[in-house]
């Protein structure tokens, strides 16, 4: 594809380039790809390597503001060893999700209440990794689309599916807020409603289908 010239090549060009990012994350969300540092870049560099090659999976070189946020993202020289910290953390989250009986969903007839809890902390860790791409605000651009697929591919490898969280006019506000209260109080419950909303839409249609 050929750099975009106008306004409207580039939004198109970038519409195709998190179809493109959504489609890599499902596939190595069903392989035994382990979502890293590494793989974090890679998804961004998927939405932006026809549109933006310059940035697409490279750290940001300079200081950004969030537009209506009151969170500053840390200084672009700290970016690297965050993004590093983060990994670890991550491996280590992991790991503890791992040893959890029971946590690959694929029978569906194995559901219950214990099953339940399991689903919550595979949500807990999906909101986690979603708010710490975007505090860091490690990219020039996409960090918001990047944050939110690869909060997918968490959900995506722990037997459940991937959401749209709505981020459109009031949604908007909703959302921002939900990642501000993480922010400010370390209160993840806003954010893990959102995600927990979008599970219900898309199980909602899975449930239609089966009883219509
Ligand atoms: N208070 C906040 N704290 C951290 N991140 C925020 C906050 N408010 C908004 N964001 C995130 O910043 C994103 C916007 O950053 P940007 O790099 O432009 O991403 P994108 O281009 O994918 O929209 C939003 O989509 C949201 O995920
Ligand atoms: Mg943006």
């Amino acid at each position: 594809m050929k750099r975009p010239q106008t306004e409207r090549e580039l939004q198109k060009g970038e519409a195709i380039g998190v179809i493109r990012a959504s489609r890599f994350v499902r596939k190595c969300a069903h392989s035994h790809r382990e979502i890293n540092e590494g793989l974090i870049l890679e998804i961004h560099r998927e939405i932006f390597k026809d549109v933006w090659p310059e940035i697409a999976g490279k750290y940001r070189d300079e200081n950004l503001e969030i537009s209506k946020s009151k969170h500053l993202p840390p200084h672009h020289s700290k970016v690297s060893s965050l993004m590093n910290e983060l990994g670890k953390e991550l491996k280590q989250k992991l790991e503890e999700l791992n040893i959890a009986e029971g946590i690959i969903l694929d029978v569906v007839d194995n559901l219950n209440e214990k099953t339940f809890e399991e689903i919550e902390k595979v949500i807990r860790l999906s909101a986690w990794i979603h708010h710490k791409i975007t505090h860091i605000h490690p990219f020039r651009e996409g960090n918001g689309r990047t944050a939110r697929l690869a909060g997918n591919f968490i959900l995506e490898r722990y037997g459940l599916v991937g959401i749209s969280i709505k981020i459109e006019k009031e949604n908007k506000n909703q959302y921002c807020n939900a990642l501000a209260q993480v922010d400010k109080f370390e209160d993840y419950e806003p954010l893990v409603a959102l995600i927990s909303d979008g599970l219900i839409d898309r199980y909602h249609g899975v449930t239609m289908k089966h009883y219509n």
